[in-house]
């Protein structure tokens, strides 16, 4: 008993695992998230339909969306950017590993007669001989991903994008990283049963590395059957730690905003936005 509580308590490395299959994709809490995808009210998987129907506006606008238009989300869930750009008449590609996202996702774009490619991968795996004007990545999920990752996805969006091609994504700001505490918390069906459809008893322990700018939510659930860790990592960056990794894989910001709805950069928000471009 000592001994698993230890290890329950025990901090590890920055992005030392990585298990956001378990998050997304598994049976269960893929039919979990996308409940929280399609609540319109709360900003829990993706964010809420006002500010998805803006951003979608916005992205047309900015990026001057129109048939011969290129697009591919990475992440896309059940496919609430796809469907909107599709219907702007962007030719659209949607990667994401949550089987259940997409099959909703094709299901509404056939009933809504929306041409959408959608691949079920891992995106950090996906490499297309296609290439694409706009690469988006939204919902923060860039800061969920390591440093080698990051490189690893930067590089491919260099080589899949066309040459005046440009990238859109989001990320939690140091502000936001300010506000994150740590806590250890022992609640038995954590979260109301997300993480099994079984009784379970679920340790939440968040961990804050000041250094790297990372916080680490790690759920361990313990299960009768046996027990399973979940490490949900997030990276906040500062603008200056952006524009550095951006240029890295060689690309450069051009313009940063509040958010993927194109809201005037204030510097003080949770999260921020910016549209890259090859150098
Ligand atoms: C925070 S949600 C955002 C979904 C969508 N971009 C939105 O804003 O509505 C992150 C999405 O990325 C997917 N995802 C996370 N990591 C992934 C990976 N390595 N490969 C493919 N999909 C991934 C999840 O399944 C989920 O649909």
């Amino acid at each position: 008993m000592y001994a698993q509580l230890k290890e329950i308590n025990q901090k590890p490395k920055p992005f030392e695992f990585y298990t956001a299959d378990s998050l997304w994709a598994t049976p269960h809490t893929s039919e979990q998230m996308l409940s929280y995808h399609l609540n319109e009210d709360v900003d829990l998987a993706s964010r809420n339909k006002v500010f998805i129907d803006k951003s979608i506006d916005w992205i047309s606008t900015h990026f001057s969306v129109g048939e011969q238009t290129k697009i591919c989300d990475f992440g896309c869930g059940p496919g609430l950017y796809t469907s909107g750009l599709a219907r702007k008449g962007a030719k659209v590609t949607g990667v994401d590993f949550s089987k259940r996202s997409l099959e909703y996702a094709r299901i509404y774009a056939i009933n809504e007669k929306l041409l959408i490619n959608y691949i079920h991968q891992n995106y950090l795996e996906y490499n297309p001989e296609e290439q694409y004007d706009l690469i988006t990545l939204i919902m923060c999920d860039f800061c969920a991903l390591s440093p080698v990752q990051r490189k690893a996805l930067l590089t491919k969006f260099h080589r899949i994008l066309k040459k005046d091609g440009q990238v859109l994504l989001d990320t939690y700001s140091l502000k936001a990283f300010a506000e994150r505490t740590e806590i250890s918390l022992y609640e038995q069906k954590q979260l109301q049963g997300f993480w099994s459809k079984n009784d379970y008893y679920g340790f939440l322990n968040t961990f804050k590395y000041e250094r790297e700018k990372v916080v680490l939510d790690k759920y361990t659930i313990i299960e009768e059957e046996g027990s399973k860790v979940i490490y949900n990592w997030l990276q906040y960056f500062s603008e200056a730690m952006l524009i550095s990794e951006l240029q890295d894989s060689g690309f450069r910001a051009q313009a940063f905003f509040d958010d993927v709805a194109g809201s005037g950069y204030s510097k003080n928000n949770s999260e921020f936005a910016v549209i890259a471009v090859k150098n």
